[in-house]
């Protein structure tokens, strides 16, 4: 599945919708060129969710855990640009925290699929003029049906049930 992302604030509202269907356990993977908005998508996602504080690119943290607010649910944002290995992925002691958590992988791509049996992902293409498209692809679980109520065009409960940014 494809999306057009004109705008920075498009990418953000894709995050925010994407959140809506997300739950406890989740791995989403992002990947795309320096720049691309995965550190903006994943603010969508966190503004979502309504966790706690700010999502930033983390700079000399790799891995951040945002509390849990409204939804319930809490944010662990990675950010695997300097991990080589498996091994530095487990010093992090993620397991401890992504079966409560929405987990969300900037640059995982080849490292943090063993994380969850099934995970999303999402590649972020930059484009010449700027804009960005998104490309998802959802790995095993109940993905396909997720995305397809998250884009609307879920034949057996109509247009209505289209999901929107999370409460
Ligand atoms: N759809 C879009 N159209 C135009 N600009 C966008 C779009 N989405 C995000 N941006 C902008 O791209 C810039 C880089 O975004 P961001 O920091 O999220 O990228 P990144 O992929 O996380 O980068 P890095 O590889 O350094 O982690 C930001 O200024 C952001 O506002
Ligand atoms: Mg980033």
């Amino acid at each position: 599945m494809r999306l057009q992302l004109h705008t920075a604030a498009d990418t953000h509202e894709f995050g925010r919708r994407l959140a809506a269907v997300l739950r406890a356990g989740d791995l989403v993977i992002l990947t795309g060129p320096l720049g691309a908005g995965k550190t903006a998508l994943t603010q969508g996602v966190g503004a979502g969710l309504g966790v706690e504080g700010r999502i930033t690119s983390p700079t000399f943290v790799i891995a951040r855990s945002h509390r849990a607010g409204a939804a319930g649910v809490p944010l662990v944002h990675v950010d695997a640009y300097r991990l080589e290995t498996l091994d530095e992925l487990d010093d992090l002691d993620l397991d401890t925290d992504v079966d409560a958590a929405v987990t969300v992988v900037e640059w995982g791509a080849g490292l943090a699929e063993r994380l969850a049996e099934s995970h999303l992902e999402i590649a972020i293409e930059r484009r010449a003029d700027e804009t960005r498209e998104a490309v998802l692809h959802g790995r095993g679980g109940d993905w396909a049906e997720r995305l397809a109520s998250l884009l609307g065009d879920e034949p057996s409960v109509g247009p209505d049930a289209r999901v929107g940014a999370a409460a």
